[in-house]
């Protein structure tokens, strides 16, 4: 009685098992079943996310779309090489010279690195629409950001270098520093008189002399004893804090802000374009081709 469906469920098993078999088999040398590939993928993608939450996040931001001390990771436009093999040199040996540290992470944590960056969507705000050329005159020119930033060994000194600004920084936080320099004060080279080696910000320090002077700048050095101050007037001054009546920090930016009474929308565009195009001399990712 029971045996009439018992054959036709073993029919269809047959038949089901030798669909499989040839679908699979035509496959198998090739592929393993999409549905452990992409689970498996996703586990990568996941463990990268935490990796770059914990290691990376604090310079290049959550997600990373680029933060006070590094830049955007999904803009496309890379300094040191698209290709994995170049993203797994610089994020392995660090960019010398730069703030970009080395890491020691296994290679399937790189190559998890590497897959969490890939998955991410673009940012929008990172979409170049000024002209660099106008830029770069406006910069030299009427907007005076040359009389206090170098470029390439030219210009001044009071503003942090800014050769390798467009490698180092996002879009949104260039303009954060034009429009608002007091928002997110940068951060100079690491404090030599500090141990633990922080960078020195770039705040303002007001020295009042005994006499009753103020010499206004920021500090490139400074200790218990001493402070070393790059002056308005683009000059080192060296004081002994025993000789002054008072050193005090200001937790505010030099810089004059730039609002759009005074710097249009184009022109700010434009002056963008141009920072983005400073990558400074190509430093090259040990091992990276
Ligand atoms: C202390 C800050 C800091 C940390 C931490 C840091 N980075 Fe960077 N990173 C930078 C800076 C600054 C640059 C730009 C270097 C330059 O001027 O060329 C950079 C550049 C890069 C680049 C090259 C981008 C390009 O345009 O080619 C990659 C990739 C990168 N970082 C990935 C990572 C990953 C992944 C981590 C975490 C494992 C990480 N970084 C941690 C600051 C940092
Ligand atoms: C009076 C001097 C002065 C002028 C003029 C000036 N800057 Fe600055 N700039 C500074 C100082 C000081 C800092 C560091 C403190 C801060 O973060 O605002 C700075 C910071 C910056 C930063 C952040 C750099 C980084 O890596 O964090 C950018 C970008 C910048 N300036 C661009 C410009 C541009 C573009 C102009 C012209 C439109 C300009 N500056 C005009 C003094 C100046």
């Amino acid at each position: 009685m029971s045996s009439q469906p018992k054959i036709f469920r073993a029919v269809l098993l047959l038949l089901f098992l030798s669909l499989v078999g040839s679908t699979s088999s035509s496959k198998a040398q090739t592929a393993k079943p999409p549905g452990i590939a992409i689970a498996r993928r996703a586990a990568e993608v996941r463990e990268g996310a935490s990796l770059f939450r914990a290691n990376c996040s604090p310079c290049h931001g959550l997600g990373a779309y680029g933060g006070g001390r590094g830049p955007d990771l999904t803009s496309g436009r890379w300094t040191h090489g698209s290709s994995d093999e170049a993203i797994f040199a610089t994020i392995t040996h660090g960019v010398p010279g730069t703030e970009m540290p080395a890491n020691a992470f296994e290679d399937s944590e790189v190559r998890a690195i590497i897959a969490y960056l890939r998955s991410l969507a673009p940012s929008k705000d990172e979409a170049i629409t000024g002209n660099a050329k106008n830029g770069d005159r406006l910069f030299h020119g009427s907007a005076a950001c040359g009389t206090c930033h170098m470029v390439s060994g030219s210009g001044g000194l009071l503003g942090p270098d800014l050769s390798r600004v467009g490698a180092a920084r996002s879009v949104t936080y260039l303009v954060d520093s034009i429009r608002d320099p007091n928002k997110d004060l940068s951060l100079g080279m690491t404090d030599p008189n500090d141990h633990y080696g922080l960078p020195l910000l770039y705040d303002t320090v007001t020295v009042t002399t005994n006499s009753g002077e103020k010499i206004l700048g920021v500090a490139r050095n400074e200790d218990t004893f001493s402070v070393q101050l790059m002056a308005t007037d683009q000059r080192l001054h060296f004081f002994l804090k025993s000789e002054v009546k008072s050193v005090v920090h200001e937790r505010a930016s030099l810089m004059p802000p730039y609002p759009e009474t005074f710097l249009s929308a184009s022109d700010l565009n434009d002056i963008v374009a141009y920072l983005v195009t400073l990558r400074g001399q190509r430093v090259e990712a040990p091992g990276a081709k």
